[in-house]
This record gives C-alpha cells, structure tokens and sequence, in this order.
C-alpha cells in the first residue's frame, strides 16, 4: 500500500477499536474509561480491570488483585522524588530505567486520552508523577511526560488528572510545574500538538492567569517578548492568549501588546483570571536540568 493508504487504514484502524475495559479499580477508586487503550489481547477483552496504584501492574481477577496488594513491596513510584510540600510529592522517573512502570503508566493513560499516545517507547522520555501522600502510601493523582530532548519544544507530552482528582487544580499545578521546569532549563515550552479539549481549557486557563498578573503588576511597557522571559510560555502561546482577550495588535508587521490598566483591571475580574487552587512553591523544588546536573562543580 501506498504512505497515504496506510496512514488511511491505520486512522479508521483506531477509530473503530472498541473500548472493552469499561471500568478499572485503582487504590480506593472504581473509575470509568473514557476511551480505548491497547492492553494485551488477554486483558483487553475485560470489562473491569485491576490496577496496583503503586506499581501499576495490571490484573484480570480481583482474587489476583487481592494477593498482589498483600505482596507489592512498592508504595510510591520509582525514581527520584523532586519535590514535596506537605502532602503533595512528585517524582522524576526516567522511561529508559523503569520500562514497565512506564509502559504501564501510558497504557493507564490511553484510557482517558482520545488522541494517540506512546505505549512502549518509553525511553526516550522522562516522567513527572504527582501523588498525595499519607500514612499508608503515595497515591497516583496525575503525571506528565516529557521528551529528554524535544526538537519541536515540547515541554509536555502527554497530561493527565486522573478523573477522581480533576477539578481539584492538580491539572494546573503539573502544567505550572512543567513551566517551573522550563525555567530552570533557561528554556520556553509548550504542550505537544493536538491539545484535547480539556487540555486547551486548562492550558488556557493558565496561560491568562500567569499573564494578567504579569500585567496587572508590571509598570512600564512589556513586551511579549519578555513575558515569554519570564514565564517560559512560548511567544506564540502568550501571543494567542492575548488575543482570545483582545490585548493584541498587529503593528508594523509584528503581533504587540496592546492594552490599558482599565481592561486589565476589567478581565481579572473575569472568568479569564482564575486564581489557581494549588501553586508550585519552587523553594520545594529539588531539580537540576540534565545537562547542569552533569556538570560537577570545580573545586577551587
Ligand atoms: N469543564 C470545564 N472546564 C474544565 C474542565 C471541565 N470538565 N476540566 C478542566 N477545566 C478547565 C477549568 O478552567 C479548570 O480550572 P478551574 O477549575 O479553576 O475552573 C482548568 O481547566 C484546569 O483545572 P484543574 O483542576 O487544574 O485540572 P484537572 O486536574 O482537572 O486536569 C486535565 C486537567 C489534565 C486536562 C484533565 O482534564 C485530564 O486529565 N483530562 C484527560 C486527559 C487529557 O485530555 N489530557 C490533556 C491532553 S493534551 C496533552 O496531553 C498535551
Ligand atoms: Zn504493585
């Protein structure tokens, strides 16, 4: 077959794959699936599967479930834990040393994302796994993945709240965290392309809250440019914000901020300024961009 035949046949391929798992338990939770996702043929074929929250590991059979609970000696992800304020904790977790975890995390994740994801090639990303601690253990809220190096500068990949946990702000936090990231990398970023609907929402929602206080606190003329400076949003990303709040012009031949403190004071009074319900305290940061990580400090 022809490259656009095969492309054709692969497209109708997965818009016809039917979602069997209709349920899963993870932890406490019993959550319905919102789309297909490629678990072996084997465990595919369940309308309920059970999940180790800790280690992922997936089961057909509660009784499974049951023993593998009694027996997983994990109770928070693998890798590096990067960052901890009060109960909140978020890991690193590098697809090329935890393959399965990985490879399961995304298949978890496929559930609940329409849009095509990575299943088994997990190496050359990195993961960031957010959890809420308490006594018994570390429990899966949502993560993001990244790419080690992204030659389009994606600082996402792929987002995820699990439902249980949305509306809650933990998908901003893992968006803020993303860009917190960035920052430390002296780098801008944005989120790998399609966005779904909900990932447009959120991502949106950030984007204006970030640049409002920007602009409600700034004296002086800023410019799009240097907003990008500071937050690591891409120009084009801040660029098209501003527009959806009607703060941009286009001027000899570039896209410029054009506003006054009445229309800022007025959209932050809006829906446009939504104060995020849980922020990154950087001071809980422990990170370092790879590449500096490796650099070892001269002793003089
Ligand atoms: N209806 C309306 N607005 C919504 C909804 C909804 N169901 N969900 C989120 N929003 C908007 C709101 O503005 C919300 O802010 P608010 O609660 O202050 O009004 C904002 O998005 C984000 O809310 P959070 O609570 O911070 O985000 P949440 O924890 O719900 O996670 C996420 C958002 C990750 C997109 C989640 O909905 C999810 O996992 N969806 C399924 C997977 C997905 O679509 N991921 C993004 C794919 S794109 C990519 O991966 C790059
Ligand atoms: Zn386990």
């Amino acid at each position: 077959m022809d490259p656009t035949s095969v492309a054709l046949e692969e497209e109708h391929e997965a818009l016809t794959k039917v979602k069997y798992i209709d349920r899963i338990q993870i932890g406490r939770y019993e959550i319905d699936t919102w789309y297909f996702s490629p678990y072996p043929e084997e465990y595919g074929k369940q309308s309920k599967l059970w999940i180790c929250e800790y280690c992922l590991k997936y089961m057909r059979l509660e009784k499974t479930f049951r023993y593998h609970m009694s027996e997983c000696i994990f109770r928070q992800p693998p890798g590096k834990e990067i960052y901890r304020k009060s109960s909140i904790a978020i890991w690193e977790v590098d697809g090329k040393d935890h393959k399965i975890y990985c490879q399961n995390l995304c298949l978890l994740a496929k559930l609940f994302l329409d849009h095509k994801t990575l299943f088994f090639d997990v190496e050359p990303f990195l993961f960031y796994i957010l959890c809420e601690v308490d006594k018994h253990g570390s429990h899966l809220v949502g993560y993001f993945s990244k790419e080690k190096e992204s030659p389009d500068g994606y600082n996402v990949a792929c987002i995820l709240t699990l439902p249980p946990y949305q509306r809650q702000g933990y998908g901003k936090l893992l968006i803020a965290f993303s860009y917190e990231l960035s920052k430390l990398e002296e780098a801008v970023g944005s989120p790998e392309k399609p966005l779904s609907d909900l990932g447009r929402l959120s991502y949106h929602s950030y984007w204006s809250w970030v640049i409002l206080e920007i602009l409600r606190d700034f004296t002086g003329i800023i410019s799009i440019k240097k907003i990008s400076q500071m937050t690591s949003i891409t120009e084009d990303d801040i660029t098209a914000t501003l527009n959806s709040m009607g703060m941009v012009k286009y001027w000899r031949g570039q896209h410029v901020i054009s506003t006054t403190p009445q229309l800022v004071r007025l959209l932050i009074n809006s829906s446009h300024f939504k104060k995020p319900r849980l922020v990154v305290d950087t001071s809980s940061l422990q990170w370092l961009p790879p590449k500096k990580a490796q650099v070892k400090p001269v002793r003089k």
